[in-house]
């Protein structure tokens, strides 16, 4: 018998910056708190928790249940919709030039330098059916560089968030990546695009699973990047995702200590689609047993999306693609 140790090691204290101040700072003309903005950050963390207890109060009530396309791998919930404006309404109240991009349609300003980035509510099938992973996850992009995130899961009371040059933490403790250097004690977690039930997924499953401890799908591609940040798992994978999925977790994750790139090791783009994330000791043996099995990665020159044929999801009942509501248990 062999004994492990998992331990999250503190990230090393880095000065914060988003390009603008704390709420609390006053500078050195003495130009006190009220006279200036407060810090990007700070507006996330407001929105995400606003939006955190809509996203509370609806776990114990009956949720109406909408689905996007044709099939009903992709819901969406009034919740994710009152979580959304909640965001919005937030976001321009502070900031009403602020460009926004969420999930669900909310717009902002026009200013060309900051665009927020916003998944009002990820993971929504665990939340419809009451699994408690899912999040809030908000970024805030200036220049078109990631300067601050947060990710809220309101249902475990755990806020993720960094600024760009400085730490993440958890509840305000600094967290960091795993120590894992072997993959095969290595915990890995993979998010797929809707339409992606098979083909890729299972190649992929395929290549790393028999040389894993476990591989895992927690349906919130938002926290997967955190638990990655806060050493919980070694790394994960994605497919097909979208900016709003991965943006405030990728920063946290870097922040963290973590590897970001793209399936071919190049450098990840926020709407990038398809992500390989690790506690960076990993990166090497994770990337390698994808590239053993070449149907596991999506082609580099292709269209970045483009989706099969056969993953058209199969036709429905009737009543099975008409909006829905569900009953708390
Ligand atoms: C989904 C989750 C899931 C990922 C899907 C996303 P949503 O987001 O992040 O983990 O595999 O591709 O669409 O729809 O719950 O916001
Ligand atoms: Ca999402
Ligand atoms: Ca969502």
């Amino acid at each position: 018998m062999t004994t492990d140790e998992r331990d999250t090691p503190a990230s090393p204290a880095v000065a914060s910056s988003t390009g603008q101040p704390k709420a609390n700072e006053v500078d050195g003309a003495g130009l006190a708190d009220a006279a200036r903005p407060p810090a990007v950050l700070d507006v996330a963390r407001e929105a995400a928790r606003r939006a955190g207890a809509i996203i509370k109060e609806g776990v114990a009530r009956t949720l109406r249940i909408d689905f996007k396309g044709e099939g009903v791998g992709d819901p969406v919930t009034d919740v994710d919709r009152r979580s959304e404006a909640a965001i919005a309404e937030t976001i321009r109240a502070h900031f009403p030039d602020h460009r926004i991009l969420s999930e669900e349609g909310a717009t902002g300003g026009s200013d060309p330098r900051w665009r927020w980035i916003v998944d009002p509510l990820d993971g929504t099938v665990n939340y419809s059916h009451r699994l408690p992973l899912s999040c809030v996850s908000i970024a805030v992009e200036h220049d078109g560089e990631l300067v601050a995130g947060v990710v809220y899961n309101p249902l475990a009371e755990e806020l993720f968030a960094a600024e760009r040059d400085g730490p993440a933490t958890l509840n305000g403790e600094p967290i960091h990546v795993s120590a894992t250097v072997e993959l095969r004690r290595a915990l890995l977690t993979s998010a797929f695009g809707p339409w992606e039930a098979g083909g890729r997924r299972f190649d992929r499953a395929r290549a790393l699973g028999p040389h894993v401890q476990a591989l895992r799908d927690l349906g919130s591609a938002a926290l997967e990047l955190c638990y990655v940040a806060a050493g919980r798992i070694d790394g994960m994978g994605g497919s097909s995702l979208n900016a709003w999925d991965v943006a405030a977790g990728m920063l946290i994750v870097r922040q963290a200590g973590g590897q970001v790139t793209d399936p071919y090791g190049d450098p990840f783009a926020v709407d990038g689609k398809h992500v390989v994330v690790s506690n960076g000791a990993l990166h090497g043996a994770i990337m390698a047993r994808l590239h053993g099995a070449s149907e596991a990665i999506p082609p580099k020159d292709k269209d970045k999306d483009q989706k099969p044929a056969e993953a058209t999801p199969a036709a429905l009942p009737p009543e099975a693609g008409a909006p829905a509501t569900l009953a708390p248990s």
